[in-house]
């Protein structure tokens, strides 16, 4: 983590604000950040196991599909989007570079997609940190899982219905920084119940359980599991939930509603499984 700069102001509680944001500490090893994705995460040098990432895109004519109230970026350069809700001073690419730097050799990135994100990402991974379905001990995007919803009686949750078949769930994508050890048998596809809670953000909070499994799979006690864009951060309660003390976090969100969102989801979280 970097250390605050000369015109920083600490309180009581911890709380350390300078130009480039806020920091909140959570708990013993993690942090919450309420600053831009891309600025911090350029500090992280070769540092995180693991990257969560479930960024704020927009694909072009999200806008009437949109219930969310954050601010949102293109995929690239050659995709714009013309909409007051979005702005152009980041890309989800940049954003890709900025994670592959961040991690650890050989530390993997977790992507939440879509159907209109999927091909796009892969294509973006493939391209710039290279194919390891075709390199089998090489590095870069390795395998498209995700997460199906069910409901109570165990079906797939058909909450997201539309005329054209629905997804019950969301894909999630993994690649790894160059050749890796981390390796595990845990399903890269996982099952949760759908969270109702929007803890105030609008759209649905990501379900912990996946990437509690994940994690589990692929970073060790104290390693650094990173999580830009992070909304309520399930990625970071995961790993409180699976290390405890020696968990190491730092999520990233510009928007300080989402650190409300976060510690309300994290303080009730740790309600419900005791430190
Ligand atoms: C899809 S949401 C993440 C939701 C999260 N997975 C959850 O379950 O709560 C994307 C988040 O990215 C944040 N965001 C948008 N632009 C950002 C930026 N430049 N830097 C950091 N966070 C940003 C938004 O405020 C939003 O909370």
């Amino acid at each position: 983590m970097t250390a605050a700069d000369d015109t920083s102001e600490t309180d009581d509680s911890g709380q350390v604000t300078t130009a480039a944001g806020t920091r909140h500490r959570v708990g013993p090893g993690g942090e919450y950040i309420v600053g831009d994705a891309l600025e911090h995460l350029e500090t992280f040098d070769n540092e995180a196991a693991a990257i969560f990432l479930d960024d704020a895109w927009a694909r072009p004519q999200r806008r009437e599909q949109t219930t969310v109230n954050y601010q949102l970026h293109p995929f690239d350069e050659d995709q714009p989007v013309d909409d007051d809700q979005v702005t152009d001073t980041l890309t989800t690419a940049r954003i890709v570079d900025a994670c592959y730097d961040a991690l650890v050799p050989g530390g993997w990135l977790v992507a939440d997609v879509d159907d209109w994100l999927l091909p796009r990402f892969v294509s973006y991974l493939r391209e710039t940190w290279g194919d390891a379905t075709e390199h089998h001990e090489g590095g870069g995007f390795r395998r498209i899982g995700g997460v199906t919803y069910l409901t109570d009686d165990g079906e797939p949750d058909r909450g997201t219905h539309g005329p054209f078949l629905t997804t019950g769930g969301y894909g999630v994508i993994f690649a790894h920084k160059g050749p890796t050890d981390r390796r595990t048998d845990v399903s890269a596809r996982q099952v949760a119940s759908w969270p109702l809670d929007t803890y105030g953000r609008g759209g649905r909070a990501k379900p912990v359980d996946p990437y509690e499994a994940w994690i589990d799979g692929l970073v060790d006690p104290g390693e650094l599991v990173v999580v830009p864009c992070a909304g309520t951060a399930p990625a970071a309660i995961a790993t409180r939930r699976l290390f405890g003390d020696d968990a190491r976090f730092v999520c990233i969100d510009i928007d300080p509603d989402a650190y409300e969102g976060f510690r309300e989801r994290y303080d009730a979280a740790f309600d419900v499984y005791p430190e």
